[in-house]
């Protein structure tokens, strides 16, 4: 049986132990945490997982790592000395971070050609997309590596070309939430009208076709040049940018609309994932 150290036992490493361990890996969950037994017991009960406080220990034997561990520069170069330590000369080491550069990451290791980021989306044992995204060292037999594995889990692993801060999907969510934000500040909209909007044109369609593919069929027959040529031709308009000074209203606002605690989450991530359960099913992508 394969065998991958996940390092984190938090919201995402968490969803990657679900995921490889349904997968048929034996999975190694490190995490210094007091409460890791409960976690295996509770969260991960009848899997292959075994529990280490240790990130060496659960690396040792590995055929891949998938780090999932706060994200500071500084923590993720101790852990991954430790973790290139631990491993042999061909084994990949996956960063889940959403925002260091893999470059940053390996800076002074000695397994620079190993390391990698395996970007997913929360909660990763759903969601399909990984991005793989190389470091200046990273070699091509580990991002051939990767995508291999994340493939047979049954995930969409994007290779992006090179590195670059927020990755792709980052980069683009936060356009979008920065716009989201500003016109709730500008009292365009309220935070949960703008939610149901989304959810009602956007979301949906993105489920189906994306950017790209959504404005070839937006220009009609002619595609996308049409399109570019007809309505983007009168899209010229500034569309600002949210002030960080205000906040505290938007805040107020979503937490009045959805609440916070722990059992307004549990509530939250449940609708949630029952609903993405569904669309990935209606889609023919819950295999
Ligand atoms: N939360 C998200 O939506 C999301 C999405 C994609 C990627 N990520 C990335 O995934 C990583 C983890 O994020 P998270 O949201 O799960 O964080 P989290 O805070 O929920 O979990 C981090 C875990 O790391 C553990 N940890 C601390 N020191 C450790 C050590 N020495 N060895 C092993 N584990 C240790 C902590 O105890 C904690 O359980 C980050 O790099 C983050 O950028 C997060």
């Amino acid at each position: 049986m394969a065998r991958v150290a996940i390092v984190g036992a938090g919201v995402i490493g968490v969803g990657w132990a679900k995921l490889f361990a349904r997968g048929g890996w034996a999975v190694a969950l490190a995490d210094p945490r007091p409460d890791l037994e409960q976690i295996v017991h509770d969260d991960l009960s009848g899997l292959s997982v075994t529990a280490y406080a240790q990130a060496g220990a659960a690396a040792e034997g590995a055929d891949y790592v998938q780090e999932a561990g706060p994200e500071r520069l500084e923590f993720k170069h101790r852990l991954f000395a430790e973790l290139a330590a631990a491993t042999g000369d061909d084994v990949v080491l996956a960063s889940s971070s959403s925002s260091l550069l893999p470059s940053a990451i390996a800076h002074g290791s000695p397994a620079a050609d190993r390391i990698l980021i395996g970007h997913p989306f929360n909660p990763a044992d759903l969601m399909p997309l990984v991005e793989v995204v190389p470091g200046e060292q990273t070699c091509d037999a580990a991002m051939d590596r990767a995508m291999e594995v994340y493939r047979d889990l049954g995930k969409t692993p994007i290779r992006l070309k090179r590195e670059i801060p927020g990755f792709v999907g980052n980069r683009l969510q936060k356009v979008f939430n920065d716009q989201a934000i500003y016109l709730v500040q500008q009292g365009i909209i309220a935070a949960e009208d703008l939610d149901d909007l989304v959810k009602a044109s956007l979301g949906l369609r993105w489920a189906t076709v994306g950017p790209f593919e959504g404005m070839n069929l937006g220009g009609g027959p002619a595609g996308i040049r049409h399109l570019m040529e007809n309505v983007g031709s009168q899209m010229t308009f500034d569309i600002g940018a949210p002030d960080s000074s205000k906040m505290g209203m938007v805040v107020q606002e979503v937490d009045a609309a959805y609440g916070t605690g722990e059992q307004k989450y549990e509530q939250g991530v449940t609708a949630r994932d029952d609903k993405t359960r569904k669309i990935l099913h209606a889609l023919g992508e819950d295999s």
